[in-house]
């Protein structure tokens, strides 16, 4: 992925400056427990993971999982700087992630609690076919947090959000989750499409048990 492996160098300075204050909020709605995996997809450099590994705990395991080496590369740069052996990384098209690779990733068979995609369905070109995948890999009970942005009208930040992230913010997530089965809530979060190219929202889909 050319353009994300180039975008990579300057992410953190730019994109991940107006995202950071929403990690907190998102990471918490996967209603994390102590020793659970949960998968981080379409990771980037990794800006979830702090909240990710403070939630699962040292017997936890976060698998970050991305197509750009670029954007991998810095994951793995920061979980290795702060010391988290329990993360993961697999750099792979999401849309042929199975069960063998995760376990491979983690070196021990993964059981998903969790599966975290931000700023992520909006890019990933095949993103339907993606969830259904992750959706089936899920555990009962176990959620899938949607976090992006949902453009209703179109402002000059559209297009550049277009361009800069390749990202197609007429997509939402939660319908194609409710389709699966989950118990689906979603809500807009404060933002601006000034700013963010669309409306900032989350999407909690529950696996029922
Ligand atoms: C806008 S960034 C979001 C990164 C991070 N999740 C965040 O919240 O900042 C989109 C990410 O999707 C990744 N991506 C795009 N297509 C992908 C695919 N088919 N499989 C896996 N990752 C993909 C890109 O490499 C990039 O890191």
């Amino acid at each position: 992925m050319p353009w994300y492996d180039w975008f990579a160098t300057w992410y953190d300075h730019t994109v991940e400056r107006v995202y950071a204050p929403y990690r907190a909020e998102v990471v918490a709605a996967l209603e994390l427990a102590g020793g659970d995996h949960v998968v981080d997809l379409a990771c980037g450099t990794g800006p979830n993971f702090e909240h990710l590994v403070a939630a699962v705990g040292a017997n936890g395991r976060v698998i970050g999982v991305d197509f750009s080496a670029g954007m991998l590369r810095r994951a793995e740069r920061r979980a290795a700087d702060r010391g988290w052996s329990h993360v993961s990384t697999l750099q792979q098209d999401a849309s042929t992630v199975g069960q063998k690779d995760l376990d491979v990733a983690c070196g021990a068979p993964v059981e998903l609690a969790g599966v975290l995609v931000t700023l992520g369905l909006s890019v990933i070109p095949n993103w339907e076919a993606v969830v259904r995948q992750m959706y089936d890999r899920l555990q009962p009970g176990g959620r899938f947090v949607v976090f992006d942005i949902h453009t209703q009208r179109w402002v000059p930040t559209t297009w550049l959000v277009k361009l800069t992230a390749q990202a197609d913010t007429k997509r939402t997530a939660w319908p194609l989750l409710e389709q699966l089965g989950a118990q689906v809530s979603w809500q807009y979060l404060p933002g601006s499409p000034h700013l963010h190219g669309g409306t900032p929202y989350l999407a909690v889909a529950r696996k029922p048990a």
